[in-house]
């Protein structure tokens, strides 16, 4: 089995340290996150990182018993980078000096200036003078440990790049990973030519290196896989296909709350294109069934999430020799991220995924994209052959049409928001706008209004449309469709849809909305 060079992100707590972990694959640099508290000595030595990157947080390292690194993490003799939190505590502990507040924090845009040093680190930096950067930080480094030199400033950081060269140690105030320091992707690319990575982490031998993972987990035992027909799901089930072929069988559960057409083009798929075992049940009557009367958003998700797991048991327990039960579980929801709140994060949604169903089953788990982010299982399914048009597709929810539409869920209103939401998406197919949202649909109102069509009174439903961007799903902005745009597709909605007699667009952004909308 291949193994790839790898570089450690201890994480003091920042916003943003997911992204240094993004732009490293971008960079195809395999790295892993791990919360400063989990990383002692005996975790450094074992997991024996090429290169280390120390994350920026919120706290302050003047204050006692504020995050360190472990002592080791010094001595290994691997590059470190630190980053504004990280600079400072790297400061710190190598014989520095960090001071809070004297007027020198710095909240936003900043211009460092260079030395008249040369430093590897800062090649393709500063051929226009000066390079625009993010600061985020109320202390600063008012003494350099002994052994570095300064390589930048900028007006509230005179230290605002530091290095020892000598030992590849390199500490820099600002966020190189956020967009706005525009070269910031340069300066990682730097630093992991410096430490010696060879750009080893591909999709290619991903692929490789997961199916051979995947047959010596699973020898000859029978797997299951739950599709939803969304993008995980679907890559996690054609991997291991490649990897075991007829040990694994597949369970579609369509609980009625899909939009038009989607069971089909599931089933066809993997049936006809893959000739995977594929189990479809069409559990739609016990579904709606249960859901009557349900107007609350978290007792439908939660509803929808027991039965969910129930009638998936019910086809499972059905195939012979299951010992392992497959996930499409990504790398950022296995991130332990530093939680400062000291408190349990509140749940605005509580998501509905099949979790607590292999204890319960006696089964085990196979996770073959736990490693990845999104736009890696993305780039690995079309190494698989996935076609483009079903890896771009927009997220879709678990609970489905059950959360746009507010209030009591009918058959009518499903039907009615099925048609109307495909109208839609045909619309923004049409006017070549699929690719540049993220998510796209349509919400029926619980709430009829009047009209009036030819010479007749009518008392229709009202729907929203719903378009917005987002990167991850945690923030979005509404999408600026133009006016033409929403009135012809609320023409056609209208016209073409018997049932809704007016359209909005919902301009929320998130936050403070959220993005379905319930
Ligand atoms: P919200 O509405 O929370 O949505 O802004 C953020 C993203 O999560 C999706 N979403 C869900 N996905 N089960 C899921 O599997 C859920 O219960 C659920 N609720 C929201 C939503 O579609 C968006 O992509």
């Amino acid at each position: 089995m291949t193994q790839h060079q790898r570089l450690l992100i201890i994480d003091f707590g920042s916003q943003v340290t997911q992204l240094i972990a993004r732009r490293l694959r971008e960079l195809n640099v395999y790295c892993e996150i791990h919360p400063y508290q989990n990383v002692t000595d005996a975790f450094l030595a074992d997991f024996a990182p090429q290169a280390i990157i120390f994350s920026g947080g919120p706290d302050s390292v003047t204050r006692e018993g504020s995050p360190r690194p472990p002592a080791s993490a010094f001595t290994l003799g691997v590059p470190i980078l630190g980053i504004c939190y990280g600079q400072q505590v790297m400061m710190q502990e190598l014989g520095g000096l960090v001071e809070s507040g004297h007027g020198t924090a710095e909240f936003g845009r900043a211009f460092v200036t260079p030395s008249d040093k040369k430093l590897p680190l800062l090649e393709g930096w500063f051929s226009e003078g000066t390079e625009q950067v993010w600061m985020s930080h109320g202390d600063h480094v008012s003494k350099i440990a002994p052994g570095f030199e300064v390589y930048g400033t900028s007006p509230g950081a005179p230290f605002a790049i530091t290095a020892d060269v000598s030992r590849n140690f390199y500490a820099v105030q600002f966020h190189p990973e956020v967009h706005h320091t525009p070269r910031g992707a340069k300066l990682y690319e730097n630093f992991v030519r410096l430490a010696g990575f060879t750009g080893d982490w591909t999709m290619a031998g991903y692929r490789q290196q997961a199916i051979a993972q995947i047959r010596a987990q699973v020898g000859d035992a029978h797997v299951i896989c739950g599709l939803s027909g969304g993008v995980d799901s679907s890559v996690t089930a054609i991997l291991l296909h490649e990897a075991i072929g007829e040990q694994l069988t597949c369970v579609f559960v369509d609980h009625g709350l899909l939009r038009l057409g989607e069971a089909e083009q599931v089933v066809s798929m993997f049936r006809d294109n893959y000739n995977i075992k594929l189990i479809a049940a069409d559990e739609s009557d016990l579904f709606l069934g249960a859901l009557e009367g349900v107007s609350d958003p978290e007792v439908k998700r939660k509803t929808i999430g027991k039965l969910f797991i129930d009638v998936f048991q019910k086809y499972a327990n059905e195939i012979e020799n299951a010992e392992f039960l497959a996930q499409g579980t990504l790398y950022p929801d296995v991130i332990e991220s530093v939680s400062f709140s000291g408190g349990p994060s509140v749940t605005i949604k509580s998501h509905h995924n099949v979790g607590g169903l292999p204890e319960k089953m006696g089964l085990k788990l196979v996770e073959p994209l736990r490693e990845l982010f999104k736009d890696e299982v993305r780039a690995l399914g079309r190494e698989l052959g996935l076609p483009d048009s079903f890896i771009g597709r927009h997220p879709f929810p678990g609970p489905g049409l059950a959360i746009r539409c507010p209030g009591e869920i009918t058959r009518e209103k499903l039907e009615i928001l099925r048609k109307a939401d495909a109208v839609y998406i045909d619309q923004i197919r049409k006017h070549g706008l699929y690719d540049e949202i993220w998510q796209a649909f349509v919400a029926i109102l619980p709430v009829r209004t009047v009209g009036v069509m030819g010479d007749g009174r009518t008392y229709d439903y009202a729907c929203a449309l719903r378009a917005v961007t987002s990167v991850d799903g945690m923030t979005a902005d509404y999408y600026p469709f133009s006016h033409e745009f929403l009135g012809e597709t609320a023409t056609r909605i209208i016209n073409e849809v018997k049932g809704i007699n007016r359209v909005t667009y919902d301009i929320t952004s998130k936050p403070p909305g959220t993005i379905e909308w319930e």
